[in-house]
C-alpha cells in the first residue's frame, strides 16, 4: 500500500477508536435506557472496525478522548433532538469516506454499511 493509503486507514482506524470512547461517553451521559443501550452496542461495533483497520495498517492506535468530551456537553447543550441528527451526518459521512476504500480493501466493505446502519440507528432513537 502507498503512503496516502496508509494515511487514510490510520486516520479511519483513529476515527473508529475515537467513536468506541465517543459512544460510550455518550450511554453514560444519556437520559433515555433504550438510548444508552443503543450507544453501547454502536461503541462496540465501532470497536470491531477499528480492528478491521487495525488488521490493514498493522498498527496499534491510542483513542482519543476529544469526542468522548465534547458530545456529553453536547447534548446537554443542544438536547438529543438537535444532536441525534448531527451524529447521523457523521455515520453517513463516513459512508463517503470509506466507498473508495472498500472498493480496495472489501474487509471495509461491511465496516461501510455498519455505518449507514448507525446513522439510521441513530435518526430512529428520535422517533421513539
Ligand atoms: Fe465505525
Amino acid at each position: 500500500m502507498d503512503r496516502n493509503e496508509q494515511k487514510t486507514l490510520l486516520k479511519a482506524q483513529q476515527g473508529e477508536l475515537d467513536a468506541v470512547l465517543m459512544y460510550n461517553a455518550l450511554a453514560d451521559t444519556v437520559k433515555s435506557r433504550s438510548d444508552a443501550e443503543a450507544f453501547r452496542r454502536l461503541a462496540a461495533e465501532e470497536g470491531k472496525h477499528a480492528a478491521v483497520f487495525r488488521g490493514l495498517t498493522d498498527q496499534a492506535l491510542k483513542p482519543k478522548k476529544t469526542l468522548a468530551i465534547l458530545l456529553p456537553l453536547l447534548y446537554r447543550v443542544m438536547g438529543r433532538k438537535r444532536l441525534y441528527p448531527l451524529i447521523a451526518k457523521f455515520e453517513y459521512g463516513a459512508v463517503d469516506t470509506y466507498a473508495p476504500v472498500a472498493a480496495k480493501y472489501p474487509a471495509v466493505e461491511s465496516v461501510k454499511g455498519d455505518e449507514k446502519r448507525h446513522g439510521d440507528t441513530v435518526m430512529s432513537l428520535l422517533k421513539e
